[in-house]
């Protein structure tokens, strides 16, 4: 019952692969109180209500590039928690051009300000939102989920990679303002490449996948562990880690080659 007593706001479970779908359901089974959030269109699909119901929480729609609709999102938050959270979830990914194929080389840059307004800008909003409302307790913790892109080059990831390096850049600025206000701690999970919708829609994905698995000493880590990590992020255990980005990754990050790959 490591989140026993504490409440927050998970956004991004899609469907059951999501990875914000298994950090909900170990949230609960650890004793947290929670509300689920995602783009309206999502939750349109249908699949968040299963969730919902399995964790007794209510969902509220907000698009996440909405200052609007993040203001609605915290402001009912709070109203259904009789209070202020204690963790926050941004578990959010979206790119126009990857979507629609287009090559790293000539990317159309109105779909680009998208992307970055969805995968990254977003968090700062939400951090914004955050410490306006003065939503969150002091000693609360937020996460983003991040990927290794944003180092490292890999090129089918295209403009994710940048969305990666400024929502990352996000959490240590933001990070120091809410700390040193509020006491309140701003991570990102560079989490393995997951079998997410998200995941599979970058191209070459299967193949990735079974590369980083081979590369990995401990193998790519589950969706499940990365919601034992942000677990454990959200807890006490970890009041003083702040501003980092933190490798859930079994290792791939520091190898430099592996002969299992070679063979
Ligand atoms: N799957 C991977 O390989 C992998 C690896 C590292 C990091 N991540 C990151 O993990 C996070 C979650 O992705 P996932 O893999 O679980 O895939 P997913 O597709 O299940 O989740 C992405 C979520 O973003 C939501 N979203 C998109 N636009 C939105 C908007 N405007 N407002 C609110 N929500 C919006 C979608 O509805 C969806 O729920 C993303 O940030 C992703 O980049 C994924």
């Amino acid at each position: 019952m490591l989140l026993k007593g504490k409440k927050g706001i998970i956004s991004g479970a899609l469907d059951s692969q999501s990875i914000a779908w298994k950090v909900a359901e170990r949230c609960v089974e650890e004793g947290a109180q929670i509300v689920l959030t995602n783009a309206p269109v999502a939750m349109r699909m249908g699949e968040i209500n299963a969730l919902a119901e399995k964790c007794n929480a209510p969902v509220i729609g907000a698009d996440a590039t909405s200052m609007e609709d993040l203001q609605n999102l915290f402001q009912k938050s709070m109203d259904h928690f009789g209070g202020k959270a204690d963790f926050v979830l941004h578990s959010i990914g979206m790119s126009v051009n990857v979507r629609k194929g287009k090559p790293y080389t000539d990317l159309n840059y109105e779909w680009m300000q998208k992307t970055f307004d969805v995968s990254a800008i977003s968090f700062h909003k939400m951090m914004h939102t955050i410490w306006k409302m003065d939503a969150i307790n002091d000693w609360g913790s937020v996460v983003a989920l991040t990927y290794i892109a944003a180092q490292r080059v890999f090129p089918d990831y295209s403009e994710m990679a940048e969305s990666k390096a400024l929502l990352e850049s996000f959490a240590r600025s933001f990070g120091y303002h809410l700390g040193t206000a509020k006491k309140v701690r701003v991570n990102t999970v560079s989490q393995s490449p997951t079998m997410t919708t998200a995941g599979q829609g970058v191209k070459g994905f299967s193949e990735f996948y079974a590369y980083a698995d081979k590369m990995s000493p401990l193998g790519n880590a589950p969706a499940e562990a990365c919601a034992d990590y942000c677990v454990a992020l959200f807890s006490d255990l970890t009041r003083y880690v702040t501003m980092q980005n933190l490798f859930h990754d079994g290792g791939f990050s520091t190898m430099g080659m592996n002969p299992a790959v070679l063979q």
